[in-house]
C-alpha cells in the first residue's frame, strides 16, 4: 500500500538530471548545451551538433574532422539485413520498416555490446547515428520498389542521405546546395527536445540495461504517434483534406469542438505556451526555400498560412496559447524536396536519434540511475474470491 502523486501525462514530474537541452517553454526558448537553437541552426552543421550534444562540447576543426570520419566508417550495414527488409511487404510504412530494423540491429551487433563499459556504448552511439539514414533509406528504396543505394563516406550526413534516397543504379543524383542546407537545418531543429515521449520511452527502456538498438526501436515506436512525430505526415494530410482555402473556418470549427475528435495538426505544445522557437526558424526557411525551389505557389503552403493567420486570431486558440509547432512546417519543406510524405517521420526519427542516444550515453552514466518504475493509484475492486465457473 501506498499513496503517490498522481501525474498523469507527467505534466509535472522531472525523471532526471540532465545537461542536454534546455527549453524555457514561456519565453520560447531553446538552447543545446547552452547554445542558441537559432545560432545553431543557421550556422552549424548537423554532425557539429551531433558532436555536441553527444560530448557536451563544440568540436574543435579536428575533432569535427575525426567525428565525421568515424561516423561515415559506420554507413554500411550487414548485408543480411537486406533479407530481413525484403521480408517486408512492399506497401510497409517506412516507420514500421525503420522500426523492425533497427531493433533487429540488436541481433547484429548486441554480441560485442557491453552496456557497462562506456567504450562499447560509444561505439554503439555512432553506428546508430551513422546506420539510421542507410536503413531509412533503403526502407524508402523498398517501398518503391528500387534497389538499395549504398551509402558514400565521401559525402556529408545530409547529402549522403539525399543522394541514398534518389539515386538509382543507372543514374546518379547529386542534391541541390538549397536541398542539403534545408535538410541539415530540418535535421539540427529536431536533434533533441529534452525528455518529450520518445526520448522519456529511450530512456525508460535503458533503465533496465536492455541495449541500446533495442531502446532506439521502442524511441522510434514511441516518435510514430500523431500527437508527437507522427504530426508532420499528419499536417499533410490535413491539408490536402482541408483541399481549399474556402473551407479553412470549417476546419478551425471542428477543431473546437469537443465532440469531433479532429484536432489541428501541427497545432500546440506541452511545454511551449507562447510560441515554439523552431516554427518561427522554420517557418522563414520555409518562404526560402519554397521560393528557391520555384515552388513559392505551392497550394499547400498557401492554405497552411490562411490557416496558421486564422487561427492565431481566434479566441479558442489564443485563450489556450495554441500556436503553430515545428512540425507545422516541416512537412512543407520536405514536400517541396521530394521526399514523401510517408517518410516525414522517418526524417524525424533519423535526426532524433542523435537526441536519443545523447540521454541514453547520459543516462548511462549517471551515478543516479535505476530502473524506471512508475507506481499507479489502484482502482479496481477489493480482494475477492474465485468462484467455480458453475457458480458465476
Ligand atoms: N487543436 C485543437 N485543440 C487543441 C489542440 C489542437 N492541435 N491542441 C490542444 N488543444 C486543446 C485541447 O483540446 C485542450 O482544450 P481544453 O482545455 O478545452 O480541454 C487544450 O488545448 C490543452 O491541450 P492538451 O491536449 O491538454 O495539451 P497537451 O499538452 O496534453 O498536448 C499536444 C500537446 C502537442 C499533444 C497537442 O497540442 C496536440 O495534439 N497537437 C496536435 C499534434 C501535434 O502537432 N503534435 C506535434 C508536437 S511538436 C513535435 C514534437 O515534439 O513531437
Amino acid at each position: 500500500a501506498g499513496f503517490f502523486t498522481y501525474d498523469p501525462g507527467f505534466m509535472s514530474t522531472a525523471s532526471c538530471n540532465s545537461r542536454i537541452t534546455y527549453i524555457d517553454g514561456e519565453q520560447g526558448i531553446l538552447l543545446y548545451r547552452g547554445y542558441p537553437i537559432e545560432q545553431l541552426a543557421t550556422k552549424a552543421s548537423f554532425l557539429e551538433v551531433a558532436y555536441l550534444l553527444l560530448y557536451g562540447e563544440l568540436p574543435a576543426k579536428k575533432e569535427l574532422v575525426s567525428f565525421e570520419r568515424l561516423i561515415m566508417r559506420h554507413t554500411m550495414l550487414n548485408e543480411n539485413l537486406k533479407n530481413f527488409l525484403n521480408g517486408f511487404h512492399y506497401d510497409a510504412h517506412p516507420m514500421a520498416m525503420l522500426m523492425g530494423v533497427v531493433g533487429s540491429l540488436s541481433a547484429f551487433y548486441h554480441d560485442s555490446l557491453s552496456v557497462n563499459d562506456p567504450r562499447h556504448r560509444e561505439i554503439a552511439a555512432h553506428r546508430l547515428i551513422a546506420k539510421i539514414p542507410t536503413i531509412a533509406a533503403a526502407a524508402y528504396k523498398h517501398s518503391i520498389g528500387e534497389p538499395i543505394i549504398y551509402p558514400r563516406n565521401d559525402l556529408r550526413y545530409c547529402a549522403n542521405f539525399l543522394r541514398m534516397m534518389f539515386a538509382t543504379p543507372c543514374e546518379d543524383y547529386k542534391p541541390t546546395l538549397i536541398a542539403e542546407k534545408a535538410m541539415n537545418l530540418l535535421f539540427i531543429l529536431h536533434a533533441d527536445h529534452e525528455q518529450n515521449a520518445s526520448t522519456s520511452t529511450v530512456r525508460l527502456a535503458g533503465s533496465s540495461g536492455a541495449n541500446p538498438f533495442a531502446c532506439i526501436a521502442a524511441g522510434i515506436a514511441s516518435l510514430w504517434g500523431p500527437a508527437h512525430g507522427g504530426a508532420n505526415e499528419a499536417v499533410l494530410d490535413m491539408l490536402l483534406e482541408i483541399g481549399d482555402v474556402s473551407n479553412v473556418p470549417k476546419y478551425i470549427e471542428k477543431a473546437k469542438d469537443k465532440d469531433d475528435p479532429f484536432r489541428l495538426m501541427g497545432f500546440g505544445h506541452r511545454v511551449y505556451k507562447n510560441y515554439d522557437p523552431r516554427a518561427k526558424i522554420i517557418r522563414e526557411v520555409c518562404h526560402q526555400v519554397l521560393d528557391e525551389l520555384a515552388d513559392i505557389n505551392n497550394p499547400l503552403f498557401e492554405l497552411a498560412m490562411k490557416l496558421e493567420e486564422i487561427a492565431l486570431n481566434d479566441e479558442y486558440f489564443v485563450e489556450r496559447k495554441l500556436y503553430p509547432n515545428v512540425d507545422f512546417y516541416s512537412g512543407i519543406i520536405y514536400q517541396a524536396l521530394g521526399i514523401p510524405r510517408n517518410m516525414f517521420t522517418v526524417m524525424f526519427a533519423v535526426a532524433r536519434t542523435v537526441g536519443w542516444v545523447s540521454h541514453w550515453l547520459e543516462m548511462m552514466d549517471d551515478p543516479n540511475n535505476r530502473i524506471g518504475r512508475p507506481r499507479q493509484i489502484y482502482r479496481g475492486p477489493g480482494q475477492r474470491d474465485y468462484l467455480p465457473l458453475s457458480k458465476r
